[in-house]
């Protein structure tokens, strides 16, 4: 069974989603560890709640490179069984940008949500940047992560419409119930071996 390492640093709400999901649908990967670089994220009340090994791996203060944090956060994958054979990392609401070297080591086995149609309004405030720019559909990508800033190939989208009346809060709202659905839509694919990634595409059987 593959294993599944969890990495947030607020909420949680798509962690809570994933970790419900996999014991409704069955899904086949054993929910191993949930990882905050932040002690006081809500989503490690909520995991502990579930039942789920909870680690905190304070990223404030941190002295060192971005890689010597990444080499901490694997090292606590690995205690789990959440390595580069067997495991997949689930970055969500993680605000750090992992480094190269941690994503290369995990090759197509880190997936990211965004809140917005990628390549679309990357980076922060992705549902605010879609209502500045006059967008008249957003939405939410579920992606593989490779080097760049939420670049890696598409796995999952799905579309929201935009009202006029919408705010940045009720967007985020619809777009975020969506981002439930396709995250553990995605999780669920991959553990069962239907994601083949060629190039920048993927290619779900
Ligand atoms: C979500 O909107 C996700 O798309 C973005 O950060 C937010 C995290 O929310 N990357 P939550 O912690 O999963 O509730």
């Amino acid at each position: 069974m593959l294993n599944l390492g969890i990495l947030i640093s607020g909420r949680g709400s798509n962690m809570e989603s994933i970790l419900k999901s996999i014991k409704r649908e069955k899904i086949p990967i054993k929910p191993a560890v949930v990882i905050s670089n932040k002690p006081d994220a809500v989503g490690l009340k909520i995991a502990e709640k579930l039942g789920i090994n909870i680690e905190i791996i304070e990223s404030k203060g941190f002295k060192g490179t971005r890689w010597q944090y990444d080499k901490k956060v694997i090292a606590t994958l690995t205690k789990y069984g959440v390595t580069p054979r067997n495991g997949l990392v689930c970055l969500a609401g993680f605000m750090r940008i992992i480094s190269p070297e941690f994503v290369k080591k995990y090759k197509n086995r880190i997936l990211n949500i965004h809140p917005a149609l990628l390549p679309a309004f990357p980076g922060l405030d992705s549902q605010k940047q879609a209502l500045d720019y006059g967008s008249k559909y957003s939405g939410c990508t579920v992606h593989f992560v490779d080097t760049g800033m939420d670049t890696g190939p598409i796995i999952i989208q799905s579309v929201v419409k935009i009202k006029e009346n919408d705010t940045e809060e009720s967007l985020s709202k619809r777009i975020l119930k969506e981002e439930h659905r396709i995250y553990s839509k995605a999780v669920d694919l991959f553990a069962r071996k239907k994601i083949k990634v060629s190039g920048r595409r993927t290619v779900i059987s």
